[in-house]
C-alpha cells in the first residue's frame, strides 16, 4: 500500500529569477509530500501573478505582512536578496512561521545575528538554502565521511572558481560562501583563518586561505574569478580521513572514495528522466524536504541561521584580511 502522503501549506516572498529556475520546480518532485501553493508575494504583483499562473499558487500579495497575516501557512519560502531578507524574515518569525531563507541571509554579520537569536526566542526555524549540502554527489561523499571506518576528517582541499560580480566582496557572498558552508559540512567551525591573494582587478583575483578548524582540522581553499569558470572546472572538493581513507568530489557529480582494496568511483546517471534534474541533483530538491519535515517534526534544520552567522564571520574575516572592503553592490536578477 501507498505511504500517505504528508500535508504542507507553503507561502513564498520573492517571484524573481531564482525562485522561478529552481525552488519552484523544486516543489514537484517532492513526491513524498503533497504541497498546497496557499499565496506567493513580490513587490511586483505581474511577477507574483506570472508565479501564480505558472506554479498554480492560489493567492498574490505584494505586501509579505498582509500575506502572513491572512493566510494560513506552515512555513515560508523566503528569495528576495541580502538586503531584502533580514525585515522579511524578522516578520515572518514574529508572525509565528518558520522559514527557508535563501543565502546570504543578510548584508551584515550582526543582522543574521539578530535573527539567529530571534529563531531561538520565537522557537521558529530559519533554514538556509545551501543546496549543496544535499547535492547527490555531496550526499554520497558525507554518508562516506560520517561513516566509522573514515575516522577523523584530517585535511580539506576545496576549490570554487566561478562567476565575475562587481567586485569580490559580492563573489564571496554570492558565490564563495556555499564553499564555506559546504567545507563547514565536512570539518565543522573554523578557528584560525590565513588568506593571501593575486589581484588582477577590482572584481578579479585568485586567493588561497588556510583554515584550521575547532578539531583540529586543516583546510586550504583555493577562490578565483578565473580558471575556468561557468561550470567547465570549477569546484573541487578532496576531505582526507585518519585512517587512510580519503573521497573527492569533482563539479557536485563525480564522487571517488579511495579506501585500500575498495576504492569505488561514481556518478549520477545522467539520463533525463525526473530524478536527475539539477534541481534535484544540485539539492534544491532535498533542502526544501527537509525543510518540511523539520517544520513538522520540529527538529533544528541544517545549514540554519547559526551556520549561516558562522559562514558570514568567515566571508568577513577573510575580506578583512585581504583588504577587501564589504560593499554590497548587487543587483540581482539580471542572470
Ligand atoms: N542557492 C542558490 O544556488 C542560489 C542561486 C541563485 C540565487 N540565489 C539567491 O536567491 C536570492 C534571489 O536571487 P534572484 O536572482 O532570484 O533575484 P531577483 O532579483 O531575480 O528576485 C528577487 C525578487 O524579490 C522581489 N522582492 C524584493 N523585495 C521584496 C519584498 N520586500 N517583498 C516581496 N518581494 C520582494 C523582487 O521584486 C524580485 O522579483 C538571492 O539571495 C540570491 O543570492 C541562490
Amino acid at each position: 500500500m501507498e505511504d500517505k502522503k504528508k500535508y504542507f501549506r507553503i507561502g513564498f516572498v520573492g517571484a524573481g529569477t531564482h525562485a522561478n529556475n529552481m525552488l519552484y520546480p523544486s516543489l514537484t518532485f517532492l513526491d513524498d509530500f503533497e504541497v498546497e501553493r496557499v499565496a506567493v508575494c513580490d513587490l511586483s504583483e505581474e511577477k507574483a501573478r506570472k508565479v501564480a499562473s505558472n506554479f498554480g499558487v492560489a493567492h498574490v500579495y505584494t505586501n509579505h505582512q498582509e500575506m502572513f497575516a491572512k493566510e494560513k501557512l506552515d512555513g515560508v519560502v523566503v528569495c528576495i536578496n541580502a538586503k531584502g531578507h533580514p525585515p522579511v524574515v524578522r516578520d515572518a518569525l514574529q508572525a509565528d512561521l518558520d522559514v527557508f531563507c535563501e543565502k546570504p541571509t543578510s548584508i551584515t554579520v550582526e543582522e543574521s545575528e539578530e535573527l539567529a537569536e530571534l529563531s531561538r526566542k520565537t522557537g521558529r526555524f530559519v533554514m538556509v538554502d545551501h543546496q549543496k549540502r544535499r547535492a547527490t554527489a555531496y550526499q554520497k561523499a558525507l554518508e562516506i565521511v560520517k561513516s566509522p571506518s573514515f575516522g577523523k576528517v584530517t585535511m580539506v582541499e576545496a576549490k570554487m572558481h566561478g562567476h565575475i560580480y562587481d567586485n569580490l566582496f559580492n563573489c564571496m557572498m554570492e558565490w564563495q560562501i556555499h564553499n564555506i558552508d559546504i567545507v563547514r559540512a565536512f570539518a565543522g567551525d573554523v578557528k584560525e583563518i590565513v588568506a593571501r591573494m593575486c589581484r588582477l582587478a577590482d572584481n578579479r583575483a585568485s586567493i588561497a586561505i588556510l583554515l584550521t578548524f575547532e578539531n583540529g582540522a586543516v583546510a586550504t581553499l583555493n577562490w578565483g574569478s578565473e580558471a575556468g569558470g561557468k561550470g567547465r572546472f570549477c569546484e573541487r572538493i578532496e576531505v582526507v580521513g585518519s585512517n587512510d581513507e580519503a573521497v573527492i568530489v569533482e563539479n557536485v557529480r563525480h564522487v571517488i572514495h579511495y579506501k585500500e582494496d575498495e576504492s569505488k568511483e561514481w556518478a549520477p546517471n545522467w539520463v533525463p528522466i525526473l530524478k536527475n534534474q539539477t534541481t534535484v541533483i544540485d539539492g534544491y530538491v532535498g533542502n526544501l524536504r527537509e525543510f518540511m519535515n523539520c517544520v513538522l517534526e520540529r527538529r533544528q534544520p541544517v545549514p540554519n541561521i547559526e551556520d549561516e552567522v558562522r559562514a558570514l564571520r568567515v566571508i568577513y574575516a577573510i575580506a578583512e584580511q585581504l583588504g577587501i572592503p564589504a560593499e554590497w553592490t548587487i543587483t540581482i536578477g539580471d542572470r
